[in-house]
């Protein structure tokens, strides 16, 4: 969907940048936002009043109905500086294209896509101090969609907003990542909305992600609704299983967000001639691999974390240690894939695109 009408962003500037004040090696993810916001309201049927500006609170009514039937979606995306500062953001039209995906689900508008790139060209150029070149740095960006209109009627809201934020970031799970196989507790259902970026699919981790944390593991493995046969997804990430030389991942679908990185780490694997198979993932069969030793890596993929490796899991009250490896899968696709992102690698697939500086 785009817009036929020629896209007018107006821009509100800051009197003084906030950047100085922020201490760049010693960034917590998405506690520290940069100078400006993106936002576009949709009312009378239609977006409109596009503007970039101080980054600050929002006003809302109390009844709108983000607040009571959580009508939210989101996005996450990371923009990378390279040597020459150039700004390039990695598959951006497939989070245009999934924003839109799991609006849809929720009875939200879509957002047009040439609002979008125009958006994010001109935020970007204007953040463009706050998008640093050092090892593992990034900015990470977060479009997202809210319902404003006020008033608790449970049905779909007729105004929304439609905004972008950006937070310098470095790596998102620091140290080492257990996890525990769920046993009760689902992410998400068939007909349901696990496929789509809604808030609510986070909300709903968080309690039994507590309940893990609290017993010494720092994500959950989602499995299946119906008897928690099949692993799903790890916490906020997909997941993949390597299994001797063979990669394993669950197949996207109802359940399961199609995850940028998971894709693109698909499309590495093959390319490379490492098998992948994608199809339902048993806990019985996973838990065997690891007891005979054949299980020799997991790894969570996402655009906060990018890879992260699993270095052992919970099942059944039992733990499952994972070996050490110095050529991991998991390590070389990280390496490659931000090679790609940050414009140090070639782009044999046309991943990247090259932020329009305006
Ligand atoms: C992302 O990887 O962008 C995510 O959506 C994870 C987020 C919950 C931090």
């Amino acid at each position: 969907m785009t817009t036929n009408t020629p896209i007018n962003i107006h821009v509100e500037k800051i009197a003084k940048s906030k950047i100085s004040e922020v201490d760049f090696s010693n960034l917590a993810f998405g506690q520290v936002f940069t100078d400006y916001m993106f936002e576009c309201e949709y009312k009378d049927g239609k977006w409109q009043n596009a503007e970039i500006k101080p980054y600050a609170p929002i006003t809302l009514d109390p009844s709108a109905k983000v607040f009571h039937y959580g009508q939210a979606v989101f996005e996450g995306m990371k923009a990378y500086k390279d040597v020459e500062d150039k700004i390039w953001l990695f598959r951006p039209a497939d989070n245009h294209k999934r924003i839109n995906i799991s609006a849809e689900r929720l009875s939200m508008p879509a957002f047009p896509e040439d609002v979008f790139f125009e958006g994010l060209n001109k935020l970007l150029t204007l953040e463009k101090e706050w998008i640093r070149k050092e090892e593992g740095s990034s900015l990470y960006i977060r479009p997202f969609v809210i319902a404003t209109e006020s008033g608790v009627s449970a049905s779909p809201s007729l105004e929304y907003k439609f905004m972008i934020i950006c937070s310098p970031a470095q790596s998102y799970y620091a140290g080492e990542v257990r996890v525990l196989f769920a046993e009760k507790f689902s992410r998400s259902a068939n007909g349901g909305v696990g496929y789509a970026k809604a808030a609510g699919n986070y909300a709903s981790q968080f309690y039994p992600t507590q309940l893990a944390v609290e017993k010494g593991y720092q994500q959950v493995v989602w499995t299946d609704a119906c008897n928690h046969e099949y692993l799903e997804e790890a916490g906020t990430m997909n997941i993949f299983f390597r299994v001797g030389d063979k990669l394993l991942t669950a197949p996207t679908g109802d359940r399961i967000l199609d995850g940028i990185t998971r894709k693109s780490i698909i499309k590495l694997a093959e390319s490379k001639g490492i098998e992948v198979e994608v199809r339902n993932v048993a806990v019985k069969e996973i838990v065997e691999a690891a007891e005979k030793g054949q299980l020799l890596e997991m790894f969570g993929t996402g655009t906060a974390a990018v890879i992260n490796p699993i270095k052992g899991f919970g099942y059944k009250e039992k733990d499952y240690e994972l070996p050490e490896l110095v050529d991991s899968y998991a390590s070389m696709f990280k390496q490659e894939l931000t090679a790609i992102q940050q414009n140090k690698a070639e782009d044999i697939f046309n991943w990247r695109y090259q932020v329009q500086e305006k």
